[in-house]
């Protein structure tokens, strides 16, 4: 079939249902929901079987589900209507949510219904919810719907909240007052709770030191108490307030009248006001860890869960610093194993817009991200593998892939190009590793298409080589085993020569540096150069500026148009 998404964003959501439709064997086509004219120009223009709605923030034009059959994906079990869906479920602790797809009509979620399906809740943020468990749900719920309306004989479910089996209500939008913190009553685990259901966005509203701040990335303390609200603690980035029964750190807060009104490290936005507080090491049971190592039998892991993937200047040495240590160990593999949520992000674009000279700190991450590719690529000690649990996009898929062995939990999505971040060149001796894993001519669509990629054509392309489990937990558990086996196997020696031999020889046919050097001649004009276009594509991600259009390389039917301009 021919299906048109209509979507605020081509969010991770979108992007997965993007790539499993066409999986399917659909063409699939997106238009933003930037005005109704536009989006009834789309449908005019593509003249779609079936129009679907991944992630809107506005309600479908009439003219369009007057006349098509249109599909909203809905974060809510059967029932749940309004535009707080997930925020609700984990304010109020439900046990169970799911995802309802309906057929859109006059009334907003309320809809006959097409599909369903249902998940136990974690207790974790709103993000990583919506990216896993939504996720997955929703692929499934949409697989189910579209089977059904290619069937032809389904007749959706009108709403019926007279039968036992609908549990969802209507519910407003989710005010900063329903999840402020009291301080002086709120445990541990309601202070957890309130920012968890705020995370990405819009964050928890807070005072702190006289400033309006949101709060985000919030993590229990298990030892430190103090008097409630108070800050107690420092540690990396985080800060340590009290709660009544414990303590919680902050990683990262948002001060919309600050001079850089995005989210940062916490410590970065108060660094005036917590000069006297303590800092403190992080220890598996105390402070705020964003890398620690541990270590099975002949396998050493290395996690980084940093915050949505993006790796600082001082990350990218701090990690580079542990990596070698792991090095050092008499143990046999190496498993990057990233965090829950994201593998890596790759360089940090909120603290390179926060920098004095942006130009400058791009510099120092982009170069601090090579110095640690370049140390994995030359690891003769170990053979290495990133295991991916959560996406990875831009740079961090090339990090990724400077392991022997990329390995990904399945429907993980892989953005694996720069382009659009303002044209950006990308290094990480991408030029190097991508045709060396996937050839040139795959290696040239990748870069140029600039599209998400799922698991399963990233394993046919050779940018990844196993790909297994859905759920995090699984994904883990599957490669502690699969690096034990990887350590104890026979031609483990065999495999760690080949690799000497293979980089020597890859080496003498152009070295690294030659790679690194014209990737950064590249970038160095992308940062300095007259071309601003790097400068705003950032500026425009961090501040969160919607895009004005949908891009070519996603709104096929735009291109259909351009293509028939052309021949006539
Ligand atoms: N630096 C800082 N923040 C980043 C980031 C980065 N490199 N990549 C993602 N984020 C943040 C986003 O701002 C967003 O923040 P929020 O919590 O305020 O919502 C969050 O991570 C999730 O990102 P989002 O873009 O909403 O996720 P997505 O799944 O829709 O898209 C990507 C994934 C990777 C395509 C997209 O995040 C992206 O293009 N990131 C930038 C990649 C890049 O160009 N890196 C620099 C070159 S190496």
């Amino acid at each position: 079939m021919r299906i048109l998404f209509l979507t605020h964003a081509f969010n991770s959501l979108t992007q997965r249902l993007f790539v499993e439709l066409q999986e399917q064997g659909h063409e699939v086509s997106v238009e933003f929901d930037i005005h109704d004219e536009v989006s009834l120009q789309a449908v005019e223009l593509y003249k779609p079987d079936l129009i679907i709605a991944p992630f809107l923030k506005r309600a479908i034009p009439e003219q369009l589900w007057c006349k098509h059959v249109c599909l909203v994906v809905h974060p809510g079990v059967r029932g749940d209507r309004g535009p707080s869906a997930l925020d609700w479920a984990i304010l109020n602790r439900e046990q169970r949510w799911g995802v309802t797809v309906l057929q859109a009509n006059a009334e907003m979620d309320a809809g006959d219904i097409w599909a369903f399906n249902e998940f136990r809740m974690r207790d974790d943020t709103k993000a990583s919810l919506y990216r896993n468990e939504v996720t997955q749900a929703a692929v499934d719920a949409v697989l189910k719907a579209v089977q059904r309306y290619q069937g032809g004989e389904f007749r959706p479910q009108p709403l019926d909240y007279s039968d036992s089996e609908i549990h969802g209500q209507l519910r407003p939008l989710l005010q900063q007052s329903e999840r402020a913190i009291d301080w002086q009553r709120d445990d541990t685990q309601t202070v957890l709770t309130k920012i968890r259901s705020a995370d990405g966005f819009p964050g928890v509203r807070d005072q702190l030191y006289g400033r309006e701040l949101f709060l985000y990335d919030s993590h229990a303390e298990s030892k430190l108490t103090g008097e409630p609200g108070a800050v107690i603690a420092r540690c990396g980035g985080a800060i340590c307030r009290a709660t009544v029964d414990g303590a919680v750190w902050i990683g990262h807060l948002r001060d919309k009248q600050a001079a850089h009104p995005f989210k940062l490290p916490a410590s970065m936005l108060l660094e005036n006001e917590i000069t006297d507080t303590p800092e403190i090491e992080p220890g598996p049971d105390s402070g705020y860890r964003d890398i620690w190592y541990e270590e099975r039998g002949d396998v050493g892991y290395l996690h980084f869960p940093f915050y949505n993937g993006a790796m600082g200047t001082e990350q990218c040495v701090r990690l580079r610093q542990k990596y070698r240590e792991a090095c050092q160990r008499d143990t046999k593999v190496i498993v990057l194993i990233g965090g829950p949520n994201y593998w890596s992000n790759g360089m940090h674009l909120n603290l390179i817009e926060a920098a004095e000279s942006p130009a400058d700190e791009s510099w120092r991450n982009i170069n601090a991200m090579d110095d640690l590719a370049l140390e994995i690529i030359n690891t003769q000690s170990h053979l290495t593998v990133a295991a991916m649990q959560g996406n990875a996009g831009a740079g961090g898929v090339f990090l990724a892939r400077s392991c022997d062995e990329v390995w990904a939990r399945s429907g993980v999505i892989l953005n694996p190009h720069y382009k659009d971040m303002g044209n950006l060149y990308g290094s990480e001796y991408w030029s190097y590793l991508l045709p060396r894993y996937v050839g040139e001519e795959s290696a040239e669509w990748i870069t140029q298409a600039r599209l998400p990629i799922s698991t399963t054509e990233a394993q046919q392309l050779g940018l990844v080589n196993g790909v297994f489990e859905r759920s995090v937990d699984g994904f883990v558990s599957e490669t502690k085993l699969r690096a034990t086996a990887l350590a104890d196997a026979a031609a483990y020696a065999a495999r760690l020569n080949s690799k000497a031999r293979s980089r020597a020889t890859d080496e003498a046919h152009k070295p690294l540096q030659n790679y690194r050097d014209e990737e950064l001649e590249n970038m160095w004009l992308n940062f300095y150069g007259f071309d601003p276009s790097y400068h705003v594509a950032r500026y425009n991600f961090v501040y969160k500026i919607p895009k004005s259009r949908t891009p070519m390389t996603i709104a096929r039917h735009r291109r259909i148009t351009e293509n028939l301009r052309r021949v006539s």
